[in-house]
């Protein structure tokens, strides 16, 4: 199964989407990079995520915060003193691993082998023993169900001990004027401090959201399985404003809402499952993660999750400052619900982690068989909408003209599509090139189309191809990459 997501890391690399940050000096832990394919495909989803909440929503608006804020903020919100993980260091390998993961692959061995019963127990005792922070316990687990490191075979374990994931640093040059502040390890603070500023220049009335996508920063202690966590990330981020009372509603909701656009952006419905909380965290009164089937298993990929009024109610109490809102909205005894501080739901997405689902559910690899050859044919599945690349146009041969007419259709599409233009190699290599790119249509001019303007057009999926005029071009593959 690994060796899946082995091939997937390589085949990321080899045609340009991601890259070892920093890589001539043997690359940065936890760190990558995207290439000139990965860069449109990451960019496709966030649009399409961007343009699902605010334009298809008439209540939903965005903002762009900064990545410092405050460090009030991060007091407030509970993160200086509890966004923590258990960490525990193994003594031969000197390798640090969360403790938590440990014993989550632990019971998924178990599941593995069928023992579905003492898998639950573990995950359960697990969460009992954080809930109620007791290290030593956790530590007694990992011994006691005898788990070794995965570099070095041995359980020579040290003690469990809590490790702040937020990045700090500077501001201010001179010692004495300087103080630490964080990179943002979650974008929704963002949105909480600006809530009023939104509200009041928006006109904005609840239920209303408001949505974010920006980079944030976790020193995570585990550094596997590529892009699934990494210690810079860019999350898309939608709290949702609500009437105390309504927010299981509003909950609900969004829980289905979400799913479904996953499910739209082509990944099968068995791919995903909803996983409920059944440990809260203390500013939440439900939780769900949707979660995609990995190479390595079923893995959070997005956190819906009914906050309520928690953090709007931190900031009220450390900056003084009201954080209500006015609803004249009448009630049942016909008067206005008045001031209230809003509950939150939220909606969190790693836009990595989506990136990292798509090309996990899009990478295929199939049988063909060309006359008496059989081949594996790789290709990218990529739904049009957020294909790197939506078509490319080839001339048959370097000759007669074709490359200039070619050059035509390229420079007339070019405004409304991401294009290729390619004449070198014969046109099969050619094909194959897009087909590991996930470009889903392929457009080649032949001797015919200097005749009577039609062009074949081979689709990526089927390697069907079609005559068609060139005039029907833009219509064609418009309707294929609409979302
Ligand atoms: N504001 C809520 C929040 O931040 P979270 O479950 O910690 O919740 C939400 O993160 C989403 O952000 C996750 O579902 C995941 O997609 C993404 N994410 C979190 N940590 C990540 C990391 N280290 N690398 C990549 N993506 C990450």
């Amino acid at each position: 199964e690994n060796a899946q997501l082995k091939d997937i890391i390589s085949h990321a690399k080899e045609y340009g989407f991601v890259f070892p940050s920093s890589e001539i000096y043997d690359g940065l832990q936890a760190v990558y990079d995207y290439g000139q394919n990965g860069v449109e495909l990451k960019n496709n989803l966030k649009m399409l995520w961007w343009k699902c909440m605010t334009q298809l929503h008439q209540n939903v608006v965005g903002i762009d915060a900064a990545i410092f804020m405050h460090p009030n903020t991060w007091k407030a919100s509970g993160h200086v003193d509890s966004f923590n993980d258990p960490m525990i260091d193994n003594l031969d390998s000197k390798k640090r691993y969360r403790a938590d993961v440990l014993i989550e692959e632990k019971a998924a061995e178990y599941e593995k082998q069928g023992d579905v019963e003492k898998a639950q127990s573990l995950l359960q005792e697990m969460g009992r023993l954080l809930g109620a922070e007791d290290l030593k316990g956790v530590q007694q687990l990992i011994i006691s169900e005898n788990i070794k490191c995965p570099i070095s075979g041995t359980s020579n374990w040290t003690e469990v001990r809590q490790f702040n994931l937020m990045f700090s640093t500077q501001v201010g040059s001179v010692a004495e004027d300087s103080s630490t502040i964080y990179l943002r390890p979650e974008t929704a603070q963002g949105i909480f401090v600006n809530f009023l500023n939104v509200q009041k220049s928006g006109r904005m009335k609840v239920p209303f959201g408001i949505a974010q996508i920006g980079k944030a920063f976790r020193n995570e202690i585990v550094a596997r399985q590529f892009i699934f966590r990494m210690r810079e990330f860019e999350q898309m981020e939608m709290q949702f404003f609500v009437r105390p009372g309504t927010e299981m509603e509003w909950y609900q909701h969004w829980r289905t809402m979400r799913r479904n656009w996953h499910e739209a952006l082509g990944v099968p419905t068995e791919k995903l499952r909803f996983h409920d909380h059944e440990k809260l965290a203390h500013y939440a009164n439900a939780a769900v993660d949707i979660e995609f089937e990995f190479p390595f298993g079923f893995k959070e990929v997005e956190g819906i999750h009914s906050r309520t009024d928690f953090d709007l109610t931190q900031h009220q109490n450390l900056s003084r400052k009201k954080q209500q809102y006015f609803d004249n909205d009448l009630n049942e005894d016909g008067k206005p619900f008045g001031n209230y501080v809003p509950y939150v739901v939220e909606t969190s997405v790693g836009a990595d982690r989506l990136f990292l689902m798509t090309l996990c559910n899009a990478y295929q690899e199939e049988e063909i068989t060309e006359g008496e050859n059989t081949k594996t044919r790789t290709f990218l599945k990529f739904h049009p909408a957020i294909a790197p690349v939506k078509a490319a146009v080839f001339p048959l041969v370097k000759k007669d003209g074709l490359p200039e007419k070619a050059m035509q259709i390229f420079n007339d599409l070019k405004f409304d599509f991401n294009m290729i233009y390619e004449e070198r190699d014969a046109i099969g290599k050619r094909y194959t090139r897009q087909d590991l790119i996930g470009t889903p249509f392929c457009i080649a001019v032949d001797y015919e189309t200097l005749e009577n303007d039609t062009v074949t057009v081979r689709e990526r999926d089927s390697r069907e191809q079609k005559r068609m005029h060139i005039s029907e071009l833009r219509q064609y593959i418009g309707d294929a990459v609409s979302f």
